[in-house]
């Protein structure tokens, strides 16, 4: 073998080590080393194949350049062992790589209901009204007796429920609170109550057997019209963001007296008339009034010394307002073309 094949040989095997120590310096992944050992120490591989060369090598020289063949393969094999351990033993090792970009998560969001609760909780938080919650399973006597709706008045029939076999009931409004806070937290006492209350009744777009009110409660020394009035404003104010037309009329509920129905302006049709308000401009948005001296002295406060407000705010029909939403029934409906609106 003339010397200059030899020395061709040399420089091959040295070149072949070179580029396997940058290639392998590159590798990210056990796939990718994997593909390097082949290529390299494969039954084709490039070194595999030179070192078939080396026995073409004249009987003399054979030694020395069989040696630096046998000395590079060792290496590559040992950087091999040592690069498979960094990726982990299994050929599909995870690789992280942070210029992938990431899968894009579905998040959910707060029902409209919910934004609104939170919005009104805010509002009243800031003027010193606690948040308070209920039970949805009521008794009678909270839902009706101690709230001045004694076994035989009428009203009521315009809150028939659903009874269970216990003789509990669904409550029909969030107005027991009243009376449970007062006896828990006394007088004076500033609270809200949102939650979700129950009528059996035929459903259409203003009317479900399932909704949700918020009722607030006010109780101090000299509370008076102007006061249920003041907060009223405030409320509207910041949840609709302008000015809100709105009318008091008077409303019969056995446990305020005075009572009122206090209405907007409907801000669906803008007062034309249409199914949301009745076809009458005005949407009942707050019976409120001042609190029945009865109500009081069920949560063991002297209505002698103390007055207030109450009033149960239909956090359904505020949201409709606030969204422009024409049927109630959607807003329980599940429906996510709906949902996903907000
Ligand atoms: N609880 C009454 C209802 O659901 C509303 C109301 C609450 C009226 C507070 C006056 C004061 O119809």
């Amino acid at each position: 073998m003339l010397p200059n094949k030899l020395n061709d040989m040399q420089d091959k095997l040295e070149q072949i080590k070179k580029e396997f120590i940058e290639s392998i310096h590159r590798m990210t992944n056990r796939a990718g080393l994997e593909e390097l050992v082949t290529k390299y120490v494969g039954r084709k591989g490039i070194l595999t194949q030179a070192m078939r060369q080396v026995k073409e090598i004249a009987h003399e020289e054979r030694p020395r350049i069989g040696k630096l063949a046998n000395d590079i393969r060792e290496e590559v094999e040992r950087m091999v062992k040592t690069a498979r351990q960094k990726f982990g033993d299994t050929a599909e090792a995870v690789v992280f790589d942070a210029t992938v970009p990431g899968e894009r998560k579905n998040l959910g969001h707060v029902h409209p209901l919910t934004i609104i609760q939170y919005q009104l909780e805010d509002i009243f938080r800031q003027m010193g009204f606690m948040v308070l919650d209920g039970p949805e399973v009521e008794s009678e006597y909270y839902n009706f007796t101690a709230l001045n709706i004694p076994a035989d008045h009428p009203a009521r029939d315009t809150q028939d429920t659903f009874w269970l076999r216990d003789g509990n009931l669904l409550r029909t409004h969030t107005s027991p609170v009243q009376v449970r806070a007062l006896q828990k937290h006394g007088a004076p006492f500033r609270g809200i109550v949102p939650g979700r209350v129950f009528r059996y009744e035929a459903t259409d777009a203003s009317h479900e057997h399932t909704f949700h009110q918020m009722e607030g409660l006010m109780v101090d020394r000299d509370i008076s019209i102007g006061n249920l009035v003041a907060v009223m404003k405030a409320l509207l104010q910041n949840i609709f963001n302008t000015t809100v037309d709105v009318r008091l009329r008077p409303g019969f509920f056995p446990f305020v007296e005075p009572g009122f129905e206090l209405d907007i302006k409907c801000l669906i049709c803008h007062g034309t008339g249409c199914p949301v308000c009745k076809r009458t401009g005005w949407v009942e948005l707050i019976p409120c009034g001042l609190v029945h001296p009865a109500v009081l002295r069920a949560g063991n406060v002297d209505p002698e010394i103390f007055s207030g407000f109450a009033f149960g705010l239909g956090l359904s029909r505020l949201v409709m307002m606030k969204y422009g939403i024409d049927d109630i029934r959607l807003l329980m409906s599940g429906d996510l073309r709906f949902i996903n609106q907000f």
